[in-house]
């Protein structure tokens, strides 16, 4: 299941995040992320707590991935919000895109442990802006 869920968009998305705080490069260094990986990276109903949704994520490299961002809102949704006019963000970047309403979030930061036991700060957030790479 490759990214023509976007229709007439076949472009590559890979979403990072909100735009505050910074978040980590390393998914977007993998080219062909598909829909089934973003959605377990980054995408999850209501807020959750780090330290029990990261094992999931992190299981695929088999390492502690250093920062996540797990949206709570439907694909559908982020997608639009990614294909609205882009804004330039606050670390000059070109990539952030205004969503109608502000977005619930869960951050997660790694705060220690090694794999598979690694360990999580949990912060819920509300933004309004994405961090989306298209
Ligand atoms: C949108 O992105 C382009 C480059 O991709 C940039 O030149 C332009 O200034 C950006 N627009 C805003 C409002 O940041």
């Amino acid at each position: 299941m490759m990214l023509n869920l976007l229709g007439p968009f076949p472009l590559l998305l890979v979403l990072l995040g909100s735009w505050e705080p910074v978040h980590p490069l390393d998914d977007w260094a993998q080219s062909s992320v598909t829909v089934q990986t973003f959605m377990l990276r980054h995408l999850r109903p209501r807020p959750v707590n780090c330290q029990t949704a990261m094992p999931r994520v992190n299981l695929q490299d088999k390492r502690c991935k250093p920062k996540n961002t797990f949206l709570h809102d439907s694909l559908d949704n982020v997608v639009a919000t990614c294909l609205l006019p882009n804004r330039t963000c606050r670390k000059g970047q070109y990539n952030c895109h205004q969503s109608a309403n502000c977005i619930g979030m869960t951050y997660c930061c790694r705060t220690g442990g090694t794999y598979p036991n690694c360990r999580y700060s949990t912060t819920p957030q509300n933004q309004l802006y994405l961090h989306c790479f298209l």
